[in-house]
């Protein structure tokens, strides 16, 4: 019998199990009813009376581990991750989801583009580090030129420079695939001017390319005011100034009719009722030639404008550095728009 009460020990202190049915087995299988320890138990009358005091006790400490270790493996269970109890409140409510917001020449950009892509014209890019010859010297800057003064360059090395304006994109477009081509080139440009309410270092514009056979001044013109009576309205009207650029013969400045005061005279327009958009023209058989372009088969206008300024004119944003400082009271006030 006491040999009984050892063999029990040992397998009482080798038990064990991570979950509450096996442990829950072992306790009726040890002391339920008809367990093993039960059963020890309900030997003792057979025990001769000098070792009932010793079998006894024995016994009791016996039963008193086996309840200790079941006791021992539940609470350990209780601290098991899987059965711990959440103090997470189901009923709190959520973070506020923080919506972004597109940056308004962000907007302006795609609205531009979207113009152009319904009358057919692709987009393509360039690299806003650019070399001479796509930022002047195809677009027939003469070396040395004052011409290249007339965009404020930030020159790395000198042959190669942060391009000054998109018309870069042209030259490389033109090089590298045949007419017909309608392009359009959204893009950073940068030129060394003092930060100011009106100027910046950098800003963006998109830039127009139209070449085939027999492109008149005219289909510029009419291409130019379905473009800005799409972004500002069906009222409004076009004006072009001549103008120079070296890469286009003619050229023209373009002016809208003021959207603000609708050509009453308002501050904006400086009460001239006109506000100019872009610069625009014929692009010069020089710059055709140097990009390998037949210029007595193919002729073709090109074009390009601020964005910054575009956005100035539908947000009547006046400081142009609010575009760049990222201050979310400002870029925030977009956030409905799509
Ligand atoms: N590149 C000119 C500028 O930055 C704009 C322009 C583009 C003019 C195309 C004519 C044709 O001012």
């Amino acid at each position: 019998m006491f040999e009984e009460i050892n063999n029990i020990n040992i397998e009482v202190q080798n038990f064990q199990s991570k979950s509450l049915e096996e442990i829950d087995q072992f306790r009726i299988s040890y002391l339920g009813k008809k367990g093993k320890i039960t059963l020890l138990f309900n030997n003792f009358k057979l025990i001769p009376v000098e070792q009932k005091k010793e079998f006894g006790a024995r016994l009791n400490i016996l039963k008193s581990s086996a309840l200790e270790k079941i006791n021992l493996l539940k609470s350990s269970l209780k601290d098991h991750p899987k059965s711990k109890k959440t103090d997470t409140d189901y009923t709190i409510p959520g973070q506020p989801m923080n919506f972004g917001s597109r940056h308004p020449i962000t907007l302006i950009r795609d609205r531009i583009i979207n113009v152009f892509s319904h009358i057919g014209f692709s987009i393509s890019e360039g690299p806003e580090v650019e070399d001479d010859w796509h930022n002047f010297t195809a677009l027939n800057f003469p070396e040395e030129h004052p011409a290249r003064d007339m965009q404020d360059t930030f020159f790395i090395t000198d042959d190669i420079a942060l391009r000054t304006h998109t018309s870069s994109v042209q030259v490389r477009v033109m090089e590298n695939s045949k007419p017909p081509i309608r392009t359009i080139s959204p893009g950073r440009v940068y030129r060394n001017e003092a930060i100011s309410a009106r100027a910046h270092c950098f800003f963006h514009q998109v830039e127009g390319l139209y070449i085939d056979k027999n492109v008149s001044f005219g289909d510029m013109k009419q291409t130019l005011l379905y473009f800005t009576k799409s972004l500002f309205g069906p009222d409004t009207k076009i004006r072009l100034r001549p103008s120079y650029f070296p890469f286009t013969e003619p050229s023209a400045e373009v002016d809208v009719s003021c959207t603000i005061c609708s050509q009453k005279g308002c501050n904006v327009c400086k009460y001239s009722g006109w506000l100019e958009i872009m610069g625009c023209g014929m692009v010069d058989p020089n710059v055709l030639e140097n990009c390998n372009i037949n210029s007595n088969i193919y002729s073709g206008y090109a074009f390009g404008m601020g964005v910054e300024r575009i956005a100035q004119l539908i947000y009547q944003v006046n400081d142009l550095r609010l575009y760049s400082e990222n201050d979310l009271r400002f870029i925030k006030q977009f956030r409905s728009e799509i």
